[in-house]
């Protein structure tokens, strides 16, 4: 709900006095050193998600300067907050266990405290879906503001970047190939600057999302973290606040069911992250709308990949800057795109294409009639082993395994899979299909980025590169392979993936978009009478554990709580 009063009036602390709440807001207020005159100013809150130790975010104490120039110029009044920060190395289990706890975090303060509108500044992996989550249901006007990608290292004449490079060195360390010496080296090299992963992971794709759709001012996608545009973005975004809280613009008013459909093109045609789909099923969960998976994945067949970004192709997010960022994708994808949705420019999205500087001859983006890859990055299965689905990023995985059967290696847990993945005896060969369960929303908790299954060290060291690998868990948006994600439902809550044993046979079948697991329906139905679920552990019984294993729902809805998505009114795509 949106107050209709503004700046100090919002939200008054309730007294049954009204001008004495407000009287003694003042009283402390002023003990900041700020003037009435400045007190009666719009009201732009800036959340400050900095941490030491959060590197991603580094720059955010500058950005927070420029953010606030930027109000000033526009003749309001800035104030920053803190808020819940998460960096994907720093947030145990796993940062997509807290995404939810910013979500709320963020929500709350947003309420709690006299802004007549926001800036958001995030950047890591989960800080920019729960940021807009709780901004969608504050309903607050609000603009985003990512960090920015890191620069890329340098390694022998090597560029470098994290964390595809990451994986990829230490694939050939546990291959053999490189010694402690050179992956020690590497490891100095991955993350040269301040910012996001510069490759197209989870950070980069979701800033390329929340551009498309219309929550970001046009161009703040791409521009290195340490780029002095950078700040100048921030100086923008900050003044535009000023212009939103005046306009009331808020975001359900941008984050309509035909935004989300043009922040789902641009995922497709970006080969970016799996788990960005997890995060705008969620931020359009608070605002009722419906992600349609199996909708999503036709609107795959049409959209093709058009950006040459590791860890699909071989650019970075510095070079996609260069090549003129989100507009130059979206000038390919014009004839699919929702050109009416509203932006936070107060525009619409097909008038800031017209606005944007003209396109140049680049290297990065694709014409839509030579992709990088024919159909969109992400395909969406379904199966006896995936009723509710699970997903696949088809265009970053060996293309012979597209079609596979294969005999199931299973592994009943994370810790199952680390005791025994790279012991010798391991019955495994390249044609096997690796199967880890409780890696799902309540079976880790948190649906860990595990689903990135290592190859067995047996296989690695004769050069086995990809194998077909299954889970209910996630993966970075910077690993590749032939991985099935987020087989819903989950094995935690007795799923199909909870019968599955050793020497099983399971199919995938990507141009068919099915996953089969091969076995007599009565059989299966006899595993499942045997089935128990996983004994309780003593931490899941209290605190934020217990709200989140009572209310996550599974990844096809966002793996929000379900408290907190508005009712479904709304599917998307239509
Ligand atoms: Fe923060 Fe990759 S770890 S964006």
């Amino acid at each position: 709900m949106t107050s209709r009063k503004r700046g100090m009036r919002r939200g008054l602390t309730a007294y049954g006095d009204e001008e004495f709440s407000l009287f003694l807001r003042k009283a402390f207020i002023k003990a900041m050193g700020y003037s009435d005159d400045a007190l009666e100013r719009p009201i732009v809150g800036i959340t400050n998600t900095y941490s030491g130790f959060n590197a991603c975010h580094r720059t955010v104490p500058e950005l927070i300067e420029a953010v606030k120039r930027g109000v000033m110029l526009a003749g309001g009044l800035p104030v920053e907050f803190p808020t819940i920060t998460l960096h994907e190395s720093f947030a145990y289990p796993t940062s997509m266990y807290l995404r939810n706890l910013m979500a709320m975090d963020a929500e709350e303060m947003i309420r709690a405290q006299p802004v007549d509108a926001c800036v958001l500044i995030g950047g890591c992996d989960k800080t920019v879906p729960a940021l807009l989550m709780g901004a969608a249901s504050a309903n607050v006007p609000a603009i985003m503001l990512v960090t920015g990608p890191m620069l890329t290292g340098d390694h022998r004449g090597e560029r470098l970047g994290a964390c595809t490079d990451c994986r990829r060195f230490w694939a050939r360390f546990r291959a053999g190939d490189i010694g402690a010496g050179e992956i020690n080296a590497v490891n100095a090299k991955l993350a040269p600057s301040a910012g996001t992963c510069m490759v197209m992971g989870t950070a980069s794709t979701m800033a390329l999302c929340t551009e498309a759709l219309g929550m970001m001012l046009p161009g703040g996608a791409c521009t290195p973290a340490v780029m002095s545009e950078r700040m100048r973005h921030a100086e923008a975004s900050g003044a535009r606040a000023v212009a939103l809280a005046k306009e009331r613009l808020t975001p359900d008013k941008i984050m309509t069911p035909e935004a989300f459909e043009n922040a789902l093109r641009v995922l497709l045609a970006i080969g970016g992250s799996t788990n960005a789909i997890v995060h705008l099923a969620a931020m359009a969960g608070r605002l009722g709308i419906a992600i349609d998976l199996d909708a999503f994945d036709r609107m795959g067949r049409d959209t093709p990949v058009l950006v040459d970004l590791k860890p699909t192709g071989q650019h970075y997010m510095e070079d996609l800057e260069k090549a003129g960022g989100l507009v130059t994708i979206l000038r390919e994808l014009t004839s699919l795109l929702k050109l009416d949705a509203l932006t936070v420019t107060g525009k619409t999205l097909g008038e800031n294409i017209v606005a944007a500087l003209p396109a140049w001859k680049q290297g990065v983006v694709r014409p839509f009639n030579s992709p990088v890859f024919k159909e969109g990055g992400i395909a969406f299965l379904r199966g006896n082993l995936a009723p509710g689905g699970a997903i696949i990023k088809q265009s970053a995985m060996d293309p012979k395994l597209m079609r596979h059967e294969g005999r199931a290696v299973v592994f009943e847990s994370l810790e199952d899979l680390a005791e025994r993945i790279d012991d010798p005896a391991l019955d495994v060969s390249a044609d096997d299909i690796l199967v880890l369960k409780s890696a799902g929303p309540k079976g880790a908790p948190g649906m860990p980025e595990a689903g990135y299954i290592p190859i067995p060290k047996k296989l690695a060291q004769k050069g086995v590169k990809d194998m077909v690998r299954i889970s209910d868990a996630r993966m970075s948006g910077t690993a590749f392979g032939a991985i099935v994600l987020h087989v819903t439902p989950e094995s935690a809550v007795g799923g199909p993936l909870a019968l599955v044993r050793t020497g099983d046979r399971i199919r995938l079948d990507v141009p068919a978009r099915t996953l089969e697991l091969l076995v007599a329906a009565a059989e299966l139905e006899a595993r499942r009478r045997q089935w128990k679920p996983p004994r309780p552990r003593r931490e899941d019984a209290r605190g934020y554990r217990k709200l989140f294993l009572d209310t996550v729902t599974q990844a096809d809805r966002g793996c929000d709580f379900d408290f907190l998505a508005a009712p479904a009114t709304m599917r998307i795509p239509r």
